[in-house]
């Protein structure tokens, strides 16, 4: 099964850390994404403090995966860093889905929640890291050891699907 299939919601977690090795490798897949003009603007922080984990797990009523993460990754935008601003959650999901993918590709589990565009969110993050006020938080990435293995579901539905004309 290939890595786009394999992927799915990861929401349980082993008690087991993730070599740096690997983190690293995912932090790279995420800056490989496309972005607008090349621009790049994404920041990360990488969270494995258990105690900054719980407080994450309080962005939302969604957001309790985190707290037994092995780590999370929090994926923002750099505003000065922003050629072309009306893209930035376009790039950012790139920058996402690429570090979800990679997680497979590295054993491990992994899931999206989003920060952006709920104001309550971003802000919540922005407080908990106290982040300069350039720093628009998008995304939150629980990940980890899976607790069970991913199961393949078929989503094709060639009714999407129109050629040439509606
Ligand atoms: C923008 C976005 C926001 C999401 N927010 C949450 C969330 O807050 N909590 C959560 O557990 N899952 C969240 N998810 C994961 C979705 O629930 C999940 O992708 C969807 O149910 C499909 O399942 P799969 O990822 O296993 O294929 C989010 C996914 C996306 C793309």
């Amino acid at each position: 099964m290939n890595t786009i299939d394999n992927r799915r919601s990861i929401r349980s977690f082993k008690d087991k850390k993730v070599e740096s090795e690997k983190i690293e490798k995912l932090l790279r897949a995420a800056m490989q994404a496309p972005s607008a003009y090349n621009q790049q603007a994404w920041e990360f922080i990488v969270v494995e403090n258990k105690e900054t984990l719980s407080k994450l797990s309080n962005m939302s009523d969604y957001s309790k995966p985190v707290e037994k993460s092995a780590l999370t990754i929090v994926v923002s935008a750099n505003e000065d860093n922003l050629t072309v601003p009306e893209c930035w959650q376009q790039d950012l999901g790139a920058a996402t889905q690429n570090l979800l993918l990679e997680a497979v590709e590295q054993g491990l589990g992994s899931v999206w929640m989003a920060a952006a565009p709920s104001e309550d969110r971003m802000e919540f993050i922005k407080d908990l890291f106290d982040l300069p006020k350039n720093i628009k938080p998008y995304s939150v990435i629980a990940i980890g050891y899976p607790q069970a293995d991913n199961k393949y579901i078929d989503r094709y539905v060639p009714e999407k699907v129109h050629y040439e004309k509606w």
